[in-house]
């Protein structure tokens, strides 16, 4: 497995380059990650570019055995750019200019904007073409489904969603427009989402501007990826993405990519609830469902976070070996640090890097230098993938619509899907976190929470997989929406009322209060945020409400359809619940388990098709100790074991 750093040689003095490189390379460094935010320097003035100083650089690193990752510089052009062609900055919901000084304040539609950022890229990419140390390209950094109001945006939105609808009356129609007198007249009357709460806005209109921005970015990496595969062949081409407020939609922005590259900064703090969402496993089974395949960390944790918030706790001893470790036991190949050094200077300078402003090797240099000396251990893994008998959809779309209009106090769709993960995970099993389009019929379980917003082929899916034998959990705001965004006027939950064999009679949005549920085996659990009240119609009760007006009625239904059986969660419990059911079905489904593992200890697997490798994670403040049931060869310390033994955040791999 490989460890790499971010270095951005353009902010230190040219005199430290050879000595970082030599440093890099002594630690057990592979990968170098250059120029996400170098344009300035690497094209002063318009049109004339200065290559002498990467070429320097790039030269000192390969010359120490480096590999590079070249990215292309356009999240931050210069200001001679903006200068010249202020058009191209993005205009906010509020119909204003944003200012520029910071970064990713480009509009990716902007022509102008493409044009130079085309320019830049082929210059880069030109430049560098046949260089055979260049092991993969990044374009931007960290893209979002930007919501840019300039008049290109507006311009480009109309035409697009005209296209989609062909007239106004059609999206009239479709939008509903007659509520409030929205109805357009004339095509200068479709606007982008405004500045005012997304709730008093039409959720069809917002869900609509979700997948436009979305698609204007898939877009623009297109139109940049062609520019480097004219020169690079071969080289694979990846973005790096994170989980921010404007998501593009993950599966089609990574459609036409070569690779998935996460930014991955797992929290340092550990909270004292444990039903807080704490392990970052969760995301990284997303990444690694994206494409379905392993995946980078193009930037991981290194230090105490801080900048755009006041700084973080540092990371506890063994965090930063542990997460990036972490990483690999769900599929990463390339763990790239964030960063090598700590910006003595500009907006990031409290976020920190491996090394701190003095530079002297310190604690957390200690323990990077011994992730590298286990990530080359690890070599025989690499490529080693994750097959999961359990997979959790995530749908892009129903997470829009729930961010356009939240349902009940405390109710996040990530976080119905990460109760189900979490409860699978605890028992040390294999998931996967993808697509709802994706073929099902290799999985033995597979959970779906909150599927808001329909879609045809979906639906069909659900019933295929159940038909066939699968078990299939859905929870409540499933089949609520059309793929308009609007309700449907049907039973709830609508589409899926067969498969689940009940309905939802009405719904109690409960927030914060607490009630209870309790289940067929005479257990209790607390329940919150919403209440499906259900009749069963071929399903049976698993559990029922035990207050409210509407005690004694089915929480939990379990429905036989075809050879497959179909749960049904119309409530949100706490922890204890989903662990309950998933230790059930795990049962049924025959899917080998741990029973009773330590708290915090995550166990994946990854194999090669001849071998399995058993990554054993303490993701915990406390020292763990279990049995495993025969012993096993550690890769990490060369020897069999059959007690595990594990200090905080320390990881054990073991080969089968
Ligand atoms: C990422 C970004 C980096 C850096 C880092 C720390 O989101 O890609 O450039 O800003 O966060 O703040």
């Amino acid at each position: 497995m490989k460890i790499g750093v971010d270095y951005y040689p353009e902010q230190w003095d040219k005199s430290m380059w050879r000595r970082d490189a030599e440093l890099m390379a002594k630690t057990g460094v592979k990968t170098v990650r250059l120029g996400e935010f170098a344009w300035s320097r690497l094209e002063p003035a318009d049109g004339r570019f200065d290559f002498a100083w990467l070429d320097e650089v790039i030269e000192i690193l390969t010359g120490y055995g480096l590999e590079i990752v070249l990215c292309t510089p356009t999240n931050c052009p210069p200001l001679w750019l903006y200068e010249a062609h202020p058009e191209i900055i993005q205009v906010g919901a509020d119909g204003k200019r944003l200012q520029i000084g910071i970064r990713g304040h480009r509009c990716i539609n902007s022509p102008v904007f493409l044009e130079y950022a085309k320019r830049i890229t082929d210059a880069v990419a030109g430049h560098y073409a046949g260089n055979p140390d260049v092991a993969a390209w990044q374009i931007d950094n960290e893209l979002e489904a930007y919501p840019c109001s300039c008049d290109v945006c507006r311009d480009k939105f109309r035409r697009w969603l005209l296209g989609k609808y062909g007239s106004l009356e059609s999206i009239n129609k479709s939008f509903g427009n007659s509520v409030w007198s929205g109805e357009y007249s004339s095509e200068a009357q479709i606007q982008p989402p405004t500045a005012y709460p997304k709730a008093w806005q039409n959720p069809a209109l917002c869900l609509e501007y979700s997948r436009f921005t979305s698609e204007c970015t898939v877009e623009y990496i297109g139109q940049l990826k062609a520019v480097i595969r004219g020169y690079f062949p071969n080289v694979p081409i990846t973005t790096n993405t994170w989980f921010c407020e404007n998501m593009p939609d993950f599966y089609k922005m990574f459609g036409k990519l070569d690779f998935v590259s996460y930014d991955n900064y797992p929290p340092v703090r550990i909270p004292e609830n444990p039903e807080e969402f704490y392990s970052h496993a969760f995301h990284l089974d997303l990444m690694r469902g994206i494409k379905r395949k392993n995946f980078w960390i193009m930037e991981q944790l290194s230090g105490p976070t801080g900048s755009w918030s006041p700084m973080s706790p540092a990371p506890k001893p063994n965090m930063i070996k542990g997460y990036a470790l972490q990483a690999f036991a769900h599929g990463a190949d390339t763990v790239v640090h964030f960063r090598w050094r700590t910006a003595a200077t500009g907006a990031e300078m409290h976020w920190h890097g491996i090394l701190d402003h003095s530079g002297v090797r310190n604690r957390r240099f200690t323990e990077f230098e011994e992730l590298c000396r286990t990530a080359s251990k690890l070599e025989t893994v690499r490529g080693a993938c994750i097959k999961s008998d359990v997979a959790i959809l995530y749908s892009p779309e129903s997470e829009w619509a729930f961010k356009i209009q939240p349902q009940t106090d405390g109710f996040y769709y990530l976080e119905q899907l990460k109760y189900l993960h979490r409860a699978f995970s605890d028992y040390g099993v294999n998931v996967d976190v993808i697509s709802p389009d994706e073929d099902l019929s290799a999985y033995k379980i597979v959970a779906v929470p909150s599927l808001y917003i329909n879609k045809e082929s979906v639906t069909e899916n659900l019933y295929r997989f159940a038909e066939n034998g699968g078990i299939l959990i859905m929870t409540a705001r499933s089949g609520v929406k059309d793929s308009c965004n609007n309700c449907v006027m049907d039973t709830l939950p609508t589409v899926f009322r067969e498969l689940i064999g009940a309905e939802v009679t009405e719904y109690d949005p409960i927030g914060w209060r607490e009630q209870t549920i309790a289940d067929r085996y005479g257990k209790t659990f607390a329940c919150k945020e919403w209440c499906d009240v259900m009749k069963l119609n071929t399903a049976k009760a698993y559990a029922e409400y035990t207050d409210s007006f509407y005690s004694g009625s089915p929480a939990v239904t379990e429905n036989q359809y075809g050879s497959g059986t179909v749960y049904y969660i119309g409530t949100v419990c706490k922890r204890d619940f989903y662990a309950d059911l998933a230790g059930r079905l795990l049962k049924r489904a025959e899917i080998p388990a741990y029973e009773n593992l330590p708290v915090g200890i995550e166990i994946t697997v990854r194999t090669n098709g001849k071998e399995d490798y058993i990554f054993i994670f303490n993701n915990s403040e406390q020292d763990a100790e279990f049995e495993l049931t025969e012993s096993m060869y550690s890769i990490i310390w060369n020897e069999q074991r059959k007690n595990i033994r594990l200090k905080p955040f320390d990881m054990e791999v073991l080969r089968q």
